[in-house]
């Protein structure tokens, strides 16, 4: 597929088949997050791969409108920040911007490569973060930012939500 074929196809999936992802599907994915780009490379970000039913009903259940939805996914990654890996290169900017980006990219070519390999994904951030860190036991430097489902699609959203046209985003100056 091409590139543009494939960024305009990928969608937000929302109900996955029981089908089980391999190990090495994972690893692919990971593989594709650490090659995002991060200020100064400084790759600020942890992944943290959840099979365990009970972890991802935990996991569920940290959403701000609970839908049992992503439960059904077989495995759900979470991407965490640690911020002070970039802020201490950057300042404020880097802990509180750079940062962020960086993880924005790593969780896009997650998305993309599920999408390239026949898996669906969604990308979850509406979440209460300290209950997501405290179900996967993370340490105050680490900041849950993302929750990514990950399965077979059980059923494709009919069509793609509207984008807003070029001329509309773009100002050419
Ligand atoms: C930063 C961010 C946070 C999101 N949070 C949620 C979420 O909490 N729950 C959800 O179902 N979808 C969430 N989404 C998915 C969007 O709803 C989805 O990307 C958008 O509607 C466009 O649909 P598409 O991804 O199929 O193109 C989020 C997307 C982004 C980029």
């Amino acid at each position: 597929m091409q590139f543009s074929e494939l960024a305009a196809t990928r969608r937000s999936v929302r109900r996955y088949e029981e089908r089980d992802v391999t190990d090495e599907q994972i690893h692919t994915l990971l593989e594709v997050a650490r090659w995002a780009p991060s200020a100064g490379n400084m790759q600020p970000w942890h992944f943290y791969v959840v099979r365990d039913a009970a972890l991802r009903a935990k996991i569920c259940a940290c959403q701000q409108h609970p839908a049992k939805w992503i439960t059904y996914a077989p495995v759900i990654i979470v991407v965490g920040v640690e911020a002070r890996i970039t802020a201490a290169q950057y300042g404020d900017r880097g802990g509180d911007l750079y940062c962020l980006q960086d993880t924005a990219a790593a969780v896009q070519n997650i998305l993309l490569c599920a999408h390239d390999s026949g898996l669906a994904s969604c990308w979850v951030g509406a979440f209460r973060e300290d209950a997501c860190a405290q179900a996967l036991g993370l340490t105050a430097d680490i900041r849950p930012v993302a929750i990514l489902p990950i399965g077979y699609a059980a059923q494709q959203p009919d069509k793609a939500p509207e984008r807003r046209p070029v001329e509309e985003i773009t100002t050419f100056l």
